[in-house]
């Protein structure tokens, strides 16, 4: 089977990135990457590459290489539905917000309608690809969905998650560890729309690391795999609070530990807590299926990876309050960093914007400077969760350009995203514009700590 034409319906974080490398790596076929967000296409198809709506080292190349050429970008999801031999379906599962679930399992609005609109248009047989991280089962009920109209159409429905991380998609995308495909194996069909998608990867990936799974191991094998490494982080976290009373220090412990081979030395970094859109979210689902199938330790064991995160957060704050004689009402804190990792504008339940909502509470008053991330993106973050009214956000924070500008008069600084260039500040010129003592917290154990006490902060880093 030779695939001419693909659609990706959800142009997002995952879609864009993803499609745009494909597309680089498989001049030949036409790739459509469709939308209902006028303002996203919009920006996707920008004359100036610099200006996609979502930053990734590498990514403007690849667009500017592709776009008009074999890569497009639109809102017509109908005509590209119609047109494609494949579509991923790689939109939004958020964790639902209301009803049945509410705040653990994953909603599935999005999926179900993409579905639905397939099932809808579609004239020709397809191959569905579920690229969005989905519940275990998910592709049987989409099977439901497509072949409930009786209009012939036939469909293959493989689960392709993407196991990207933000910051080094395009590195992750161009040189993966592994493409995971589940599809129907045990039937000729089944087989044919998994080869046809292996042949796609296969164009830029070894084909030994290519995976081909049923069905149902691809959509855990995502949850897992999440949940696993999520784990390490609220391992390596819970870690830290110990190292914080016993004298003992986080980084040589990861150290010690990860030269085991058995344990392995990534993802072993302390932090004010792990953020993004996904890990927080597919836990959540991951305890809500275990729940429902009333697996009460396992979705225990699961949820205390997220009860861990919450602690570190509240933790971090807490520490910056107390060691700042029990108040910080009317105090300046300027945050560096607000993204929920370093080389992404992606503020998706970033721990900066927990640490802000408890010093807010406290009545401190904010700077943020975030290389990346939009003063607009900062309020709707705090917005977002409701604690105040929207004036008050805006009356407490202030965004400004300049990490020094952010500093000026502060009481204390924030470190909470590992920017490279916070390494290379002059914080001689920092301190010297702060009120005194000056405070600095490391929340990402980026700074080297000897020179910034000899400077005459007062330096307090996570897990030392
Ligand atoms: P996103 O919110 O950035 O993008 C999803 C897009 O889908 C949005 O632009 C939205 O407008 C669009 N959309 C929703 N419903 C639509 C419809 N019916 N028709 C057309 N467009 C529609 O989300 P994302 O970060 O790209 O994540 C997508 C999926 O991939 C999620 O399931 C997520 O768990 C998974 N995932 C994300 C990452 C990541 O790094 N962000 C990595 C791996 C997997
Ligand atoms: C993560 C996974 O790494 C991807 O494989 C997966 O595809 C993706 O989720 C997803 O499904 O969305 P991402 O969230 O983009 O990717 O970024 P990570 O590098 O995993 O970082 C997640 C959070 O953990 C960040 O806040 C990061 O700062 C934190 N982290 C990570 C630590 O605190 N310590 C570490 O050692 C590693």
């Amino acid at each position: 089977m030779r695939i001419k034409n693909i659609c990706c319906i959800g142009a997002g974080y995952v879609g864009g990135p993803t499609m745009a490398v494909i597309a680089q790596k498989c001049p030949k076929v036409k790739v459509t990457v469709v939308d209902i967000n006028e303002k996203r296409i919009k920006q996707w198809n920008n004359p100036d590459v610099e200006k996609i709506p979502i930053y990734e080292p590498g990514l403007s190349e690849i667009v500017k290489e592709a776009r008009g050429r074999n890569l497009f970008f639109s809102t017509d999801v109908d005509k590209a539905i119609d047109e494609a031999d494949m579509i991923f379906i790689s939109v939004n599962t958020p964790t639902k917000t209301y009803g049945i679930g509410k705040g653990m399992a994953a909603d599935l609005r999005y999926i179900e309608l993409c579905a639905r609109q397939i099932a809808a248009v579609a004239k020709t047989d397809k191959i569905v690809i579920e690229k969005s991280t989905l519940p275990v089962r998910t592709a049987a009920a989409l099977r439901d969905i497509l072949d409930s109209t009786g209009n012939g159409v036939k469909y293959q429905i493989l689960s392709n998650p993407e196991f990207l991380a933000e910051g080094t998609a395009v590195e992750d995308l161009k040189n993966p560890d592994r493409v995971l495909i589940g599809g129907e194996i045990e039937t000729e069909e089944g087989r044919e729309a998994v080869d046809a998608l292996v042949n796609i990867y296969a164009s830029w990936v070894p084909r030994e690391k290519i995976l081909t799974t049923n069905v149902w191991s691809s959509e855990l094998s995502k949850l897992t795999a999440n949940a696993f490494l999520a784990q390490r982080v609220s391992s390596i976290n819970a870690m830290s609070e110990l190292c914080e009373k016993t004298g003992a220090d986080i980084n040589e412990v990861s150290k010690a530990i990860g030269m085991d081979s058995r344990i392995g030395s990534k993802f072993l970094k302390a932090s004010v807590g792990f953020g993004g859109s996904c890990f927080q979210k597919d836990i959540l689902n991951l305890v809500y299926i275990a729940r429902t199938f009333n697996l009460k330790e396992v979705a225990d064991y699961w949820e205390q990876v997220i009860l861990m995160n919450d602690h570190q957060k509240r933790r971090f704050a807490a520490n910056m309050v107390q060691t700042m004689y029990n108040t910080v009402a009317g105090k300046k804190i300027a945050i560096l960093g607000w993204a929920f990792k370093k080389d992404t504008n992606d503020t998706r339940e970033s721990a900066a914007i927990y640490v802000a909502d408890y010093l807010l509470n406290e009545q401190a008053e904010i700077v943020v400077y975030d290389p990346k991330v939009t003063e607009e993106q900062i309020y709707s973050d705090l917005d977002y969760l409701g604690s105040r009214s929207g004036d008050a956000n805006r009356q407490a924070v202030t965004v400004v350009d300049s990490p020094y500008e952010a500093c000026e008069g502060a009481h204390a600084i924030a470190v909470l995203t590992e920017w490279d260039e916070f390494k290379e500040l002059d914080w001689q010129k920092l301190y010297d514009q702060m009120l005194k003592p000056a405070f600095l917290f490391d929340g990402r154990r980026l700074l080297e700590s000897k020179s910034k006490k000899e400077i005459g902060f007062e330096f307090y880093a996570i897990g030392n």
